[in-house]
Parts: C-alpha cells; structure tokens; sequence
C-alpha cells in the first residue's frame, strides 16, 4: 500500500486527478473502475474542469462503476446512473455507450443475479479495470461489500448494513423509499483491477481508514483486503489519516520517494 497525506480535501481530489490522468495517457483505451458517494465528487469537478479547458478527453474511456441500488429507476435523481451521468458523463465528451452501471432495475432476484454475472464477464470482455477508484464506507465497506463480504466475491446482490443505510440517508428525502439492497462489484472483482485508489476525507472516516491500513485482515473491515493489493494507493487528508499509528512514517515516506523521483536520494 502506498499511503499519502494530504493537509485538504481539495489536495486529494488534485492528486487523484494526476494520477486517473496519467492512467488515461498511458493507455490506448483506458478502463476505469468508477465510485460514487461524496467523496469522488471533487475529483470529477477537477476532471470535468481539465476537459473543459481542453486538457483531457474522454472520448477513448470506458467506464465500470462499483455498484448501483436496486428498487429505484435509473433516472432517479439517486440512482448511481443518474449520479454518474450529473457530476460527470453529461459534462465530458464520453460515450455514454462505453459507460457501465450495474442493471438493477428489474425486481427478478433472477434477472438481478443474471445482471451481476454478465457485469464481470463485461469487465472481462474489456480486458480488465487498469485503474479503480474506491471512496470507504465509515463501517470500511467498499463498493457495497459490507462487513464480512468474501474477499473472492464477485459482483452480486448485497443487502445494505443499517449503518450504511443511515448514512445515504442524507440523500433521500424523509417520506422517500431508500433502498436496501444494491448490486455491487464483489471485493474478488475489485481485486483484479491493476490498480486501486482509495481516497478518503473527514474525520468521521479515521476509524475505518485504521482499520484498513494497519489492522488485522479481516472482512470485519472489507478494505482491509487492500493491504494484499500490489498497486494499491490510499490519498488521505489530515483528517480521515489522524488515528494512523504509523503516520509520521507515511510522511516521511513520501518525502523520501518524491527525492528519489527527482533524482536527490542521497
Ligand atoms: C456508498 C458507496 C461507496 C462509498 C460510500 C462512502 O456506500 N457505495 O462506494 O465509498 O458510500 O461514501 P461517502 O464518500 O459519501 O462517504
């Protein structure tokens, strides 16, 4: 794990940005595996804002979300599709047929399951995520792989914690129906991405980010299954990185990395 802290939430969603950029030059036709939640928000502000200033297009992209609720209509102003579509495929030049969103639509449990198998045969088919972005739930869900998921699960139906629950409940309106049930890429599905970024803000986010980064593996705590990840990268801010035991050591470890970049290591 490579774990970098930075002082604002501004300053993570900047340093995401770099590095979903440097992906998307470095490959003919990128994949993304994409988040949603409040987190990633500020990070798509900042891509939409390079696109617009004519430094970044999407038109080669492919897209892969983690997961999308089951019960509402994909034009529901919750919905991750409708998500997705508002903060960021509406505002670039992607195609919108390269977009994948879990189809969850259907009340079938057989249609649902159907869904969920053909969406990693999908990723699949499109040789893999090279990058996926992961935001964390305060219980350490990631994706909607809620405590003690399979680490080798694969995309499927998943209900909701009531934790989890309460904490989307911000997004629905009091006499509204939230769901409680989702479809969501499984922790085996986002394993086989090529590389992670997990970002995380907020102090309500200090427990789980622990949890993750230096506790035991356990799938008490699903992203700490990250800790086995070859490529993966955690962007904090100060907050979300205050329980960390070893946090001076991360810092003093990307000083020294950035001095090797620059060719000043001794
Ligand atoms: C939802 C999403 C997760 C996201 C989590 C945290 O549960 N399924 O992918 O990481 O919310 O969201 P937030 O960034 O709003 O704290």
């Amino acid at each position: 794990m490579q774990v970098i802290i930075l002082p604002t939430p501004k300053d993570v969603a900047l340093h995401a940005a770099n590095k979903v950029v440097d992906v998307i030059i470095k490959k003919t036709r990128p994949v993304l595996g994409l988040a949603t939640g409040s987190t990633p928000i500020a990070l798509y502000n900042e891509l939409v804002c390079r696109h617009q200033a004519g430094r970044l297009s999407f038109k080669s992209i492919r897209t892969f979300n983690l997961d999308e609720y089951i019960g509402i209509d994909e034009d529901h102003k919750q919905s991750y599709r409708s998500f997705m579509n508002r903060y960021l495929f509406d505002l670039v030049d992607i195609d919108l047929t390269n977009t994948h969103v879990p189809a969850a639509t259907s009340l079938d449990p057989d249609v649902l399951n159907h869904n969920a198998v053909l969406y990693d045969a999908k990723i699949s088919a499109a040789g893999g995520i090279d990058l996926q972005i992961l935001g964390i739930g305060t219980n350490g869900h990631i994706g909607f792989n809620e405590p003690t998921s399979s680490f080798s699960s694969r995309t499927r139906i998943k209900t909701l914690s009531e934790s989890t629950i309460a904490a989307n409940k911000r997004f629905f309106m009091a006499d509204e129906f939230q769901p409680y049930l989702a479809i969501t890429m499984g922790i085996g599905t986002i394993l086989e991405s090529r590389e992670i970024l997990l970002m995380a803000t907020g102090k309500e986010k200090a427990s789980a980010v622990k949890d993750m980064i230096e506790g035991p593996l356990s799938s008490m705590c699903p992203a700490s299954i990250l800790q086995q990840h070859e490529k993966a990268i955690i962007i904090l801010d100060e907050e979300a990185a205050s329980s960390l035991t070893l946090k001076e050591y991360y810092l003093w470890c990307e000083t020294k990395r950035q001095q090797l970049h620059k060719g000043n290591c001794v």
